[in-house]
């Protein structure tokens, strides 16, 4: 194998001399640049990457966390992750945690092994302690998704409140007044606060929070299912739905209709996140959409200025959600006694 030493003999420099050409560590004269180039082309000399990379200490390699690969949320965001690091000449190693903190922090310690530049993150749960052991070992951390209160940490979320408040409002528009939430993961934040959004929207239109319309899922579709059953068992059940993701609401349409419910005659079904599968379900899904190509755009840029700048204050942005109208939800109209129907919009 050509050494860097078998260069620098052919070229009549120092070894150092052949490292700052090829790590373009130090500025070389044009004269003894072209000596060296001219050598490593005759002798066929390959830099080895990952020697130069350690040397430069980067790798141009970026790590990413997600809870779930197989929902269609993460792999949107991922995508525009991707797509922006790849433009910038960086390559991504995709880790999926499946929203569990003993797997995520395998995948924190082979990223970092790894050597990788930085890390995006969207947290399985409270993964604070996470988060510190990368910046005890000097790689930059920028947190997706789901916020962890308490970090000195570069953050880009959504704000779900809004999202949560402008879900609900949207089905007392139509009328609703009996309205289910299908939460998520109750230790998440994420969640939380679109359950929070839920009641603040039900307060303002001073209606009282009736909790046996609350069912707790998991962010995927069998939850939405199964909390729709549960409502629909309900003596008064809902006349709508929120599902605080749209697998859930998938479910949940697939439970109305299995039990002989129209959606949205007979039940409004609204989701989060507009994946978009949401165009295609049958009916069209209403949603909430997050921004996934600037959250994932987003986090990119921002882990990279990190990277260029070490010194910068934490950054913290809150990016807005939109309701998105399609088939799912419709106008509450009570008809004689026993029977609701909801006229399409
Ligand atoms: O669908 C998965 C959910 O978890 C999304 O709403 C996203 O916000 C993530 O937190």
């Amino acid at each position: 194998m050509v050494t860097i030493h078998d260069v620098a003999v052919r070229a009549g420099v120092s070894a150092t001399t052949v490292s700052h050409v090829v790590n373009e560590t130090r500025p070389v004269s044009d004269t003894l640049c072209g000596r060296v180039l001219l050598a490593m082309d005759e002798l066929g000399y390959q830099p080895n990457a990952l020697a130069r990379s350690l040397r430069r200490k980067q790798t141009h390699t970026i790590g990413l966390i997600v809870p779930d690969n197989a929902n269609p949320f993460f792999a949107e965001v991922a995508r525009a992750i991707e797509d922006a690091a790849f433009n910038i000449g960086y390559s991504v190693i995709l880790c999926n945690s499946d929203g569990n903190l003993a797997r995520e922090l395998h995948y924190v310690d082979v990223l970092a092994n790894k050597q990788v530049d930085g890390i995006i993150l969207v947290a399985a749960g409270d993964s604070a302690h996470h988060v510190r052991l990368l910046q005890a070992r000097n790689i930059p951390v920028v947190v997706v998704d789901r916020d962890i209160p308490g970090l000195a940490v570069d953050c880009l979320l959504t704000d779900n409140v809004q999202g949560g408040w402008l879900a609900t409002n949207h089905l007392l528009t139509l009328g609703h007044r009996r309205i289910g939430c299908i939460t998520g993961p109750s230790d998440l934040i994420s969640s939380a606060q679109r359950v929070e959004g839920y009641r603040l929207a039900l307060h303002t239109a001073a209606i009282a929070v009736d909790e046996t319309l609350l069912f707790p899922g998991d962010f995927r579709d069998r939850t939405g299912y199964q909390g729709t059953q549960h409502l629909l068992a309900l003596a008064d059940p809902p006349t709508a739905v929120f599902a605080c993701n749209d697998l859930m609401a998938i479910g949940a349409i697939g439970a109305a209709l299995e039990a002989g419910r129209r959606v949205p005659a007979d039940l409004s079904v609204i989701g989060y996140d507009d994946i978009h599968l949401a165009n295609y379900t049958n009916p069209s899904l209403t949603t909430i959409a997050q921004p996934k190509g600037e959250l994932g755009a987003a986090a990119a840029s921002m882990l990279l200025e990190r990277l260029h700048d070490r010194t910068l204050p934490p950054q913290r942005r809150l990016l807005t959600n939109e309701l998105i109208i399609r088939r799912s939800t419709a106008r509450f109209c009570a008809v004689p006694p026993g029977r609701v129907s909801m006229e399409p919009l």
